[in-house]
């Protein structure tokens, strides 16, 4: 297992409302590092507590979700063989010691969810285009799959400033578009005032802004993959969660410098969203003092 990847999109400019996508090699599709048993943990506790929050599904589903799975496991065998074991009936990580029956799992989904750091929501295609058919989302960044399950690309994005004039046709037409040979991956960011990995809805720090200080934020950063699954033609949306501590930017002026950039361009809208109204002063004095020469 290898440490912890470093994703920081700053550099790319603004991509905020972009599809800023590109290819994937399917070989990178998931990815494992040090951090593995910590979040296969707090998926495990999260699924005992708060099952309804983090795992759900439409009716007939199941034959897709079983793809997924039977994806997934392959694909673990052939790229991570060393953290698997695979009998007729059952997997094991070995790493957090858990072994599967696979066939107690009347949702597949939920079962591929537990092996693997990723979130997974699946996409199916409907005449109001593609819909959050089934999800096992255990590190949501402040929504709700209870609020999106059923719900159209158009609708899950409506509390995403300018989402529909900008990003909804482009998304549409890519999802329309995407073959089984060429997955893609974007990357998106926020600065948040906690390391923990399942935020719900209504998340927001106890510290006022005035007490904030900088080792109280973090970087979140979500790696997502879609690739469109061979046999249902749905298309599956994975979520890999990245969270750094924002000092990290110290050691990183350029990384400081866009950073800063795109705070002061972010419009009030997509700030708000973004909540980084309370966060803001902190951040961005945070920013000018490792951008400042040292002297
Ligand atoms: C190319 C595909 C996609 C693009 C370009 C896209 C774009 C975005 C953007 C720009 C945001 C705002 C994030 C931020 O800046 O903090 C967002 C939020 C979100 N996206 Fe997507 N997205 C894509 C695919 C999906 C898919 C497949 C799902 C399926 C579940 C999804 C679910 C969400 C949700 C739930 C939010 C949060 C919405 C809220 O605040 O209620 N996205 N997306």
């Amino acid at each position: 297992m290898s440490n912890q990847r470093i994703y920081l999109p700053f550099a790319q400019g603004d991509r905020t409302l972009s599809l800023g996508l590109q290819p994937l090699r399917v070989e990178d599709w998931i990815e494992i590092d040090d951090q593995f048993v910590p979040y296969l943990q707090r998926k495990t506790e999260l699924l005992e507590t708060n099952y309804a929050e983090v795992f759900a599904s439409l009716p007939e589903t199941q034959s897709a979700q079983q793809e997924v799975l039977h994806l997934l496991i392959d694909h673990l065998l052939r790229y991570f063989p060393e953290q698997y074991d695979r009998t007729s009936a059952t997997i094991t990580v070995k790493a957090t010691e858990q072994t599967w029956n696979i066939a107690d799992f009347s949702q597949p989904l939920d079962l591929a969810g537990r092996l693997v750091q990723e979130d997974f929501c699946l996409m199916q295609p409907s005449d109001r285009g593609y819909s959050l058919a089934a999800a096992s989302l255990c590190f949501p960044l402040r929504w709700r799959l209870l609020e999106k399950i059923g719900k159209p690309m158009m609708q899950i994005h409506d509390p995403v400033p300018n989402y529909g004039e900008q990003l909804g046709n482009p998304v549409d037409r890519l999802f329309d578009r995407l073959t089984v040979d060429r997955p893609v991956f974007r990357v998106n960011w926020s600065i948040v005032e906690t390391p923990e990995l399942y935020l719900g809805h209504q998340s927001h720090s106890n510290i006022a802004p005035s007490e904030l200080s900088v080792d109280d934020l973090w970087v979140r950063v979500e790696r997502q993959t879609l690739r469109r699954l061979e046999q249902s033609r749905w298309i599956l949306f994975t979520i890999r969660t990245y969270r750094y501590p924002l000092t990290i930017l110290k050691e990183q002026r350029d990384l400081a410098i866009d950073l800063r950039s795109i705070v002061q361009q972010l419009s009030p809208e997509m700030q708000i969203y973004k909540n980084l109204l309370p966060i803001r002063e902190t951040l961005l004095s945070f920013l000018e003092a490792a951008i400042a020469p040292i002297v």
